[in-house]
């Protein structure tokens, strides 16, 4: 019953959020893809069965048996394949070597184990571009391996915010990693091999993604995808960066590139006014921004992307009004 309810939840996510009926991952048709089915526990798994789904109905493409050889539709022998993985992590993606247009659509990969029962995952393939061209980053997130990563996005409060989503966005494929409907409180149990943490909660105005012990294959996009009840939407994307842990770049950049100009510009005012402040002692001494600059560098956590592109502009305008003479200073480009 609380699976039916799950499901019919996400039904209604998916159909609101992506315009489509439901999936867990989303895979761009290529001649050679691979759809990923990666199931993470360990249970005994007694039988995988791999099927298109076409309308209410599913048309079996595989099956695979721990004491029978796998077997493979006449209709897809031309074009899919396993390869062959570790057995405890129990590793059924499918491999197509030929596949066309006639191949997109949604697949189910439906693993039967003992003693958890069934778990689904459900993938579907579509023609697009590369999907990180439509993911243009917000900002950058610099973390080491091993740190446990806190992704955070501001919700908005200009309109009641109903559901969160968070995304990671590689340029051949999206995956779901937390869904939340804020009123609900419903929680989707993500299918990506990854485990993340997400929380759901209204009164802190603000959704994050907790990446445990991050390692070097978790560096790139991650969105997050906010939504109202009447169609209002918000979308922010961050891009993880996992250092090599050998580099220095500690620090956050909220905004790509603007923010290491920001710090340039911050560096060249201050050592500007310092000089300009030396010479003329008997003027009132500007207190300067440090607190903000200071928080640029220590924060662990992103701030959300889309303020401080705001910030910068005001910090600009303040330190230009302030001191119209330094504005004819080139921008440093970084
Ligand atoms: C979220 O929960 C509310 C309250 O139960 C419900 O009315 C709404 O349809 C849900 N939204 C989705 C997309 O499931
Ligand atoms: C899984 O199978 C193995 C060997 O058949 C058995 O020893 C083990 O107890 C089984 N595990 C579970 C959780 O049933
Ligand atoms: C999908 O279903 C439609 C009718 O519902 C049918 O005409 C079509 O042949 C089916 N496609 C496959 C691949 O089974
Ligand atoms: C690829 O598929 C097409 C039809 O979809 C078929 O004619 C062709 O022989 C296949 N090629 C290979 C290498 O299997
Ligand atoms: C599972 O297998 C596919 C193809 O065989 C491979 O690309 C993928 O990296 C494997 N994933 C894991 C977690 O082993
Ligand atoms: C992997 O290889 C082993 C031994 O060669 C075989 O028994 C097993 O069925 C293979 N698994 C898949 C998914 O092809
Ligand atoms: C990461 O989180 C886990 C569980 O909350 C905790 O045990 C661990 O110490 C944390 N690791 C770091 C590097 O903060
Ligand atoms: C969600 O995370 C934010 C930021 O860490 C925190 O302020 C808030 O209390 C958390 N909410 C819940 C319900 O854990
Ligand atoms: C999100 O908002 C934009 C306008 O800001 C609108 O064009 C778009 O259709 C909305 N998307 C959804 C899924 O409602």
């Amino acid at each position: 019953m609380a699976y039916l309810t799950l499901l019919l939840a996400i039904l209604h996510v998916h159909k609101a959020l992506c315009e489509e009926t439901f999936w867990d991952t989303a895979v761009q048709l290529s001649e050679t893809m691979t759809l990923e089915c990666v199931y993470s526990f360990t249970d005994n798994l007694t039988q995988v069965e791999w099927s298109k789904i076409n309308g209410t109905e599913k048309v079996t493409i595989a099956i695979y048996n721990p004491s029978h050889p796998v077997l493979i539709q006449r209709n897809y022998r031309h074009k899919v394949h396993f390869l062959n993985s570790t057995e405890g992590l129990h590793n059924m993606s499918l491999s197509f070597h030929n596949a066309s247009e006639e191949d997109t659509g949604t697949y189910s990969c439906l693993f039967h184990t003992f003693p958890h029962g069934s778990w689904e995952k459900k993938i579907k393939v579509v023609q697009s571009d590369s999907f990180e061209i439509a993911a243009p980053s917000n900002g950058n997130l610099y973390a080491e391996p091993g740190q446990n990563v806190t992704l955070s996005c501001q919700l908005q409060r200009k309109w009641p915010v109903q559901q969160v989503m968070w995304e990671k966005v590689q340029p051949h494929q999206v995956d779901i990693l937390a869904y939340c409907n804020l009123s609900q409180k419903t929680r989707y149990t993500s299918r990506y091999q990854r485990k993340t943490w997400s929380n759901c909660s209204k009164e802190s105005m603000q959704s994050v993604l907790i990446i445990p012990s991050a390692m070097a294959a978790d560096s790139g996009l991650y969105r997050c995808r906010s939504e109202a009840s009447s169609g209002e939407n918000e979308t922010i994307v961050i891009r993880l960066i996992i250092t090599d842990g050998a580099s220095n770049n500690h620090f956050i950049l909220p905004v790509a590139g603007g923010s290491v100009s920001l710090l340039f510009v911050i560096l060249i005012i201050v050592i500007t006014i310092m000089f300009y402040n030396r010479r003329r002692r008997r003027q009132v001494r500007t207190p300067l921004k440090e607190p903000r600059d200071k928080q640029s560098k220590v924060a662990t956590n992103c701030r959300s992307p889309t303020s401080p592109i705001q910030s910068i502009d005001d910090e600009k305008e303040d330190i230009y009004v302030n001191y119209p003479t330094f504005s004819q200073r080139p921008k440093p480009r970084v």
